[in-house]
Formats: structure tokens, sequence, C-alpha cells
């Protein structure tokens, strides 16, 4: 059985459909680029793999575990919420650091809340990936006194604290300006054939093509395609990807 397994997502709001049968798996160290024009549910779908949204049916299995059948769903205690959304680490758009922090007390808080480590282990833990995206030289700066390529870098470091098994990133480098996309990208293709099993959210086509094993392109609420770079990039197939990938390259 696959690492992830994804089957028959379905999503509403009110009476609208936001995800349709939604179904994927991926293996262990694979990377997933999801594309898809705005409002098609890409947000969604992470939202609902890291429990910050319920589906409405469908099953997720990870590594032989399911975590959530439509089937047999039932309210969850919050401690139970929290600790299957441990399985995906996840990192936003737009930071969200706690400004009130140090990059390095940014890092370490999760994992000194669970206890599992000594504050030394901790703290060694919280250097180390500091040191893995580049910030080594930055760990005691506030988030205002980091650009937002770094406050990006520091984001990634935090969500690998808590060893997730998925990291997922939702269009990690869109808030920032150009000339800084290149460093979290970079950091982020580091993170590749690591044991980082990772899902991206990008509208970065270029990223997607070099970086990603598989790619899902998304319209309205379902998986309109889905292959390898080569396949999604090389021989699109639908109406919708074709013009997507048209206007995407229009705008580089
Ligand atoms: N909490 C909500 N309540 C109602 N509708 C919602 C909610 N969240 C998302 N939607 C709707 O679900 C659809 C999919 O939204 P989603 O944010 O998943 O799209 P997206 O593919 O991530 O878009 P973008 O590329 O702009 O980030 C949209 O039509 C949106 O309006
Ligand atoms: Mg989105």
């Amino acid at each position: 059985m696959a690492f992830l397994q994804v089957n028959h997502i379905e999503k509403h709001f009110g009476s609208t459909k936001v995800l349709e049968n939604i179904s994927f798996s991926m293996e262990k160290g694979q990377v997933l680029a999801i594309i898809g024009s705005s409002g098609s549910g890409k947000t969604t779908l992470l939202r609902c793999l890291n429990f910050l949204e319920t589906p409405g049916s469908g099953q997720i299995v990870l590594n032989d575990e399911v975590l959530f059948d439509g089937e047999t769903y039932h309210a969850i205690s919050d401690e139970e919420q929290r600790k299957k959304r441990l399985h995906f680490g996840m990192v936003f758009q737009s930071f969200n650091l706690f400004p009130q922090y140090t990059a390095l007390q940014n890092v370490t808080l999760a994992p000194s809340l669970q206890k599992k480590q000594s504050a030394e282990e901790i703290d060694a833990l919280g250097k180390s990936l500091l040191k893995k995206v580049g910030l080594e030289n930055k760990m005691d700066f506030y988030p205002c006194q980091l650009s937002g390529g770094q406050q990006q870098r520091v984001a990634i470091a935090r969500a690998l604290a808590l060893h997730p098994d998925i990291l997922c990133f939702d269009e990690p480098t869109s808030a920032l300006d150009p000339e800084l996309t290149g460093e979290v990208l970079k950091v982020i293709k580091g993170l590749k054939g690591g044991d980082s099993t990772m899902i991206i959210v990008t509208h970065e086509m270029e990223f997607a093509k070099n970086v990603a094993d598989r790619i899902i392109f998304m319209a309205d609420g379902v998986i309109e395609e889905e292959g390898t770079p080569d396949e999604i990039f090389g021989n699109p197939k639908s109406e919708k990807i074709k013009a997507f990938l048209a206007k995407s390259l229009e705008t580089i």
C-alpha cells in the first residue's frame, strides 16, 4: 500500500462543492506538486489533509493508519485531532511566525510543549534545523528583523522540528519579492532526497517541473490531470490544463 492514500475526498462549504472525488497516492520520499488556477481547491485539499477542515466523505490513510474515514467519522477530541495533525507539517504563504519569539524560539516552541526531549536536545535540534535552512547567523533575530525569505525559511525549520511524515507547503513563495523566491525554493529542493515526503501547492511552474516526482492539476474542485512533470508539461491532455499552462507561461 502507498505511504499516503487519499480516497474519494469530498468537501462542501454549505451547498458549494469545493472538492469532488479527490483520490491520489504517494510514496515515502516523493514530492507531489499541486497546481491549478485560483479557487480550484488546492488550499482546501491541504487543509483537509491537515484536519484544519473536515472532509464530508472519503478516506485518508497514512502508513497503513486510517486517519480519516467519512463512513465512521465522529467528532473527535481536540487532543486526538492534534495527534492526527502532527503527521502533516504545514508551511503557509504568510509565514505565521510568532513575532515575540526569536527565530530559534519559533522553531523550538512546539517541541518544548511536547516535552518529549530534554531542553538541551531541543535546543540542538532547533540550531541544526536553522543551519539546514541557512540561518545559523540569525538564530537570535526576531521575525521583524528578518527578510520575508528568511522568515519563510524559519517557518520551514519550525515545521521540520516536529518530524512530520509529510511536509505540506501552500504557495510558500507567493508572498515574497521575486529576488527572495529562489532562496526558499532552494531550501525546499534541498529537502528532497532526505526522508522528507512533500506536497507543494505552487504557482512556480519551473520549480514544479524540476523538483516534483508527480504533479496534480486541479480545476473546479477535481483532479483534472495527474502525471509526471514530463507528461503534464510535455504532453498535457485536457483543454483546461493547456489553457492554464499557456496563461502561466504568459506571466513569466
Ligand atoms: N471557509 C470557506 N467557506 C466557504 N467557501 C470557501 C471556504 N474556503 C474556501 N472556499 C471556497 O472554496 C473554493 C476553493 O478555495 P481554495 O482556497 O481551496 O482555492 P485555491 O485553489 O487554494 O485558490 P488560490 O490559488 O487562490 O489560493 C473557492 O471557491 C473558495 O471560495
Ligand atoms: Mg490557495
